[in-house]
């Protein structure tokens, strides 16, 4: 009856840490609220949502996105200053506020840590590129031209065109992976990580409860700087593109250098001084057998590197099923996953697969065996916004013709006034343009609606805490139907619980043999709690479902 379940026996060894039980909530400063009407997001904005956050919605951890001290030509990620905040976003008593808040009402503060690159508004920057002797010169990573002239060697930026920016004062290049304003920090060099791993027991000792490490594949480079391979014909990965030109060649000396576990295996020992932290590690998508070489071969790695594959398959049963087994298989012993289907980097859930499959979407992520991580707005049905051109906020697409990643960050809705209860502000002082739809899709509006995505995300963030099944069970994926794109459905299984969830992928009804008869707990159709369903379980079109079985009937092999 179970076909190919997953071999996943370490998900139960994995130990007991708050993060396995957690579901993380990715809220995007600038966009999220408010919080003293100059029309940009903060962390006073932050503390004023976490009701909402906790009791409301029912997350337990949130993932800040960068308020360091910034000139914000890529939110943030562009840092100035790594242990002071950024006047826009608040100060540093508004951060500590934020952990005391956060912290009274049982939820985790994640901030980001942006090892790779720094602004090239850092002193550290300034100084490095003052003279070749400068003592913070090998900070940075500085090469001569070619041998006949030229950018020394083919790397492409993710913001598109030469890693290399030329400095006329010094006659050197310095690499930059992304914008010309973001050098790289050249990790290589002792005092970089010193420094660096310091910033960390400066905000760990704040109280920050784990980090997401920024582009962490990415740290250590090719020693010899080689050439990167042309990509063959037809790779362009429609998810993995900011800018053509990134996608031109295969990026194999330019990063995921073997050589970035030693430093990641160094920024856990620091966290580990710091009892109950988390890692999470954003790596790009890649073979599964090299995401989990992030855990550390020792486990001395990242607690959570990020599952991007997933993000970049096609919303095709088989096709999920395949790489979910893959994933599963490929973890090493004592790991735990997590899991997101959407992030401020890409197309949201709603406008990529459509408002009812963005339902089905939120029932897989709560319901898989790993620690689900969701984008603020996703719990609304959040779509694409459209930016004009005039008040595009992404430099990577205004400096170099990319692709701007502006409407997935568009502010959260919060009721139907003014700028949807965003900002104070006038409309043309926001930092983005509101949804068009904001008076329909906003918090206000949907709490009143039991069958608004909002009450279906508040709905599935309850049962999976009072799921042991859900947060902490086996998983076994179920045989599905003959149609290759309609059906995933798996097994969740804990010594006190079983849960059978069904998610139909298409826009069409159609029927699955599930292991056994159950009560319905959540559906994203009108179908009601408590009906009785299954063996033979008739799914209408876009239809996910959680099923409860009972005590008699379960499956105790699986
Ligand atoms: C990954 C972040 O998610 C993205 O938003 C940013 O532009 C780059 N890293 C550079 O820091
Ligand atoms: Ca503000």
């Amino acid at each position: 009856m179970i076909g190919g379940s997953a071999n996943n026996a370490q998900l139960a060894d994995a130990g007991a840490a708050w993060w396995h039980d957690a579901v993380i909530y990715e809220c995007h400063l600038p966009s999220f609220r408010d919080g003293n009407g100059d029309g940009i997001g903060d962390l006073d904005g932050l503390v004023a949502s976490l009701d909402y956050l906790g009791s409301t919605l029912g997350i337990d951890a949130i993932w800040t996105g960068p308020f360091y001290r910034s000139p914000l030509l890529d939110q943030g990620f562009d840092v100035s200053d790594y242990t002071d905040v950024e006047p826009t976003f608040g100060t540093l008593d508004t951060f500590d506020r934020l952990i005391c808040e956060a912290h009274a009402r049982g939820l985790r503060i994640i901030i980001d840590y942006i090892p790779n690159h720094t602004s090239d508004q850092h002193p550290w920057f300034v100084e490095s590129r003052s003279s070749l002797m400068n003592p913070k010169r090998h900070w940075y990573v500085w090469r001569d031209p070619a041998p006949g002239g030229g950018v020394p060697n083919n790397w492409m930026s993710e913001a598109g065109g030469s890693v290399w920016e030329w400095d006329d004062q010094t006659g050197q290049y310095y690499l930059h992976s992304h914008l010309k304003e973001q050098p790289d920090l050249n990790w290589r060099t002792a005092d970089v990580r010193t420094t660096m791993l310091d910033v960390l027991r400066f905000w760990l000792g704040r109280g920050a409860d784990g980090i997401r490490i920024d582009v962490a594949h990415m740290l250590m480079k090719d020693p010899g700087f080689r050439d990167n391979p042309s990509a063959p014909e037809g790779n362009d990965n429609m998810f993995d593109l900011q800018h053509p030109d990134f996608g031109s060649q295969l990026h194999i000396h330019d990063r995921r250098h073997p050589d970035t576990h030693e430093v990641l295996a160094q920024i856990r020992a620091v966290v580990d001084e710091y009892p109950g932290t988390v890692t999470i590690a954003e790596i790009e998508a890649m073979p599964w057998e090299d995401w989990a070489r992030y855990y550390g071969s020792a486990m001395d790695g990242m607690h959570l590197p990020f599952p991007f594959r997933l993000l970049e398959t096609p919303w095709r049963a088989d096709l999920l099923r395949f790489e979910l087994e893959a994933l599963y298989e490929s973890m090493p012993d004592g790991g735990w996953p997590t899991i997101a289907l959407g992030n401020h980097d890409r197309v949201r859930l709603a406008t990529r697969l459509g408002a009812a499959q963005a339902r089905v979407a939120a029932v897989m992520l709560l319901t898989l065996a790993a620690t689900p991580c969701l984008l603020y707005g996703d719990e609304l049905g959040l779509i694409e916004q459209a930016v004009p051109i005039a008040r595009q906020r992404d430099y990577f697409a205004r400096a170099t013709g990319g692709v701007t990643r502006d409407p997935t960050r568009t502010p959260m809705p919060w009721n139907g006034g003014p700028n949807a209860g965003f900002s104070t502000a006038g409309e043309s002082d926001l930092w983005l343009p509101v949804a068009h739809n904001a008076d329909d899709v906003n918090v206000d509006v949907q709490l009143t609606n039991p069958a608004s995505f909002l009450s279906m995300y508040r709905d599935l963030l309850r049962l999976r805490t009072a799921s042991s099944a859900l947060r902490r069970g086996k998983i076994a994926f179920l045989p599905g139907t003959s149609s290759r794109d309609s059906v995933l459905a798996y097994l969740r299984t804990s010594p006190i619980d079983q849960k059978i969830v069904a998610l139909n992928l298409v826009d069409a009804p159609t029927a699955v043999r599930v292991p056994s008869a159950g009560t319905v707990a959540i559906s994203t159709t009108a179908r009601g709690a408590g009906e009785t369903v299954g063996p033979v379980l008739r799914l209408a079109a876009n239809e996910a479902v959680v099923i409860d079985v009972p005590k008699e009937l379960r499956h105790e092999d699986h």
